[in-house]
C-alpha cells in the first residue's frame, strides 16, 4: 500500500493508470462501517483509494474538530488489511490555502436537518468531497447511507457540477445492538450507549408501523418520538428520497431520519423504504 500525503503526487500517481479506480473518502478512526465501503470498491474496481483527512471546514466553531479521535496507525494498518492501494493523508495545508475560491450547500437542501443544527457544515464537506474527487478523479466513490443527507447533496454537486464520477451508496452498517457504527460512538458512556438505542429502536418502531400499513407521516413521527424522549432531539423526519416533505410514506422513495444528542455525541441514523 502507498501512503502519499502531496495532492499533486496523488494526482500523479494515479495518471496514466488505464484501471477502474474506487475512492472512499473519510475521517479515519475506521471501523466496520468505513470498511464495508472499501470491501464494496474493491469488489467493484480495479485500484482502490482511501483518504484519511479531518476536514476543518465542516466542522462549527465549538464543535469537536480538537478532539476528533485520531487512530493514525491502526487506520493504516486496517487500509492494508483490507486490500487499499493507495491511502491519501494529507494536511490541512495540502488542502487549504488562504483566499480559496469557494462553493456552498444549497440553501435550502443545505440547510435543513443537519444542516439547520450545524449551518454552514454542509459547505464544508462539498469543498472537501469536490477537492478530493478532482485529486483522485476516481471512477466511482463509495458513501455511507448513515449520513443520508451528506450522501444526497453530493449526488447534487456532481450531477449539478456535470462532474464524471458515480457516487455509490452503500448500506449503513451496525454494531450487534443495533447502533449504527459511528467514529464518536467511542464518546458515549454504557449509559448513554443504553439510551442511545432508543435510536434504532424508534427506527424499527417506525418500520413496524408501515408493516402494518400505517403510513401517515405524523403518525409515525409520533410513535418515533415516544420511543426517543427524554433523549435530546435535533429532528425526526419522513421523507421522500429527494428530500422532500411528504404525508405519507411511499414504500420504495422513502427516508425517515433522526438526529439526537446524547450526553454530548450528535448521533444520525435513518431507514430507507
Ligand atoms: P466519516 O464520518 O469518516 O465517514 C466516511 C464514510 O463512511 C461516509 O460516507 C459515511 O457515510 C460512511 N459511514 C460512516 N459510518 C457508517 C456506517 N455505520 N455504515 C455505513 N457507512 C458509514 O462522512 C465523512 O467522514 C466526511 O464528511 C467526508 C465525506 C469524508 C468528508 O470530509
Amino acid at each position: 500500500m502507498k501512503i502519499i500525503s502531496n495532492p499533486l503526487a496523488l494526482k500523479e500517481h494515479l495518471k496514466d493508470i488505464d484501471k477502474t479506480v474506487g475512492f472512499v473518502p473519510t475521517m479515519g478512526a475506521l471501523h466496520e462501517g468505513h470498511i464495508a465501503l472499501i470491501k464494496r470498491a474493491k469488489e467493484e474496481n480495479e485500484v482502490v483509494v482511501v483518504s484519511i483527512f479531518v476536514n476543518p471546514t465542516q466542522f462549527l466553531a465549538g464543535e469537536d474538530l480538537e478532539k476528533y479521535p485520531k487512530k493514525d496507525e491502526a487506520d493504516k494498518k486496517i487500509c492494508k488489511l483490507a486490500g487499499v492501494d493507495v491511502l491519501f493523508f494529507p494536511n490541512a495545508s495540502d488542502i487549504y490555502t488562504q483566499d480559496e475560491v469557494k462553493i456552498c450547500a444549497p440553501n435550502v437542501r443545505g440547510y435543513v436537518l443537519e444542516g439547520a443544527t450545524r449551518p454552514g457544515h454542509f459547505s464544508g464537506v462539498l469543498r472537501v468531497v469536490m477537492k478530493l474527487l478532482n485529486i483522485v478523479s476516481p471512477t466511482r466513490a463509495y458513501f455511507g447511507k448513515k449520513d443520508a443527507q451528506q450522501l444526497n447533496l453530493i449526488g447534487l454537486m456532481v450531477k449539478q457540477f456535470f462532474m464524471s464520477v458515480e457516487i455509490v451508496p452503500v448500506d449503513i452498517v451496525r454494531d450487534s445492538d443495533g447502533l449504527a457504527l459511528s467514529s464518536r460512538n467511542i464518546y458515549l458512556s454504557n449509559e448513554e450507549r443504553k439510551e442511545a438505542l432508543k435510536i434504532p429502536k424508534s427506527l424499527y418502531i417506525a418500520s413496524q408501523l408501515i408493516g402494518k400499513n400505517i403510513v401517515h407521516t405524523q403518525k409515525i413521527k409520533k410513535a418515533m418520538l415516544e420511543v426517543l424522549a427524554p433523549l435530546s432531539i435535533e429532528y425526526v423526519e419522513v421523507l421522500n428520497r429527494d428530500f422532500e416533505v411528504i404525508k405519507e410514506v411511499e414504500v420504495g422513495n422513502t427516508v425517515i431520519l433522526v438526529e439526537v444528542i446524547v450526553g454530548k455525541t450528535r448521533l444520525l441514523d435513518n431507514i430507507w423504504l
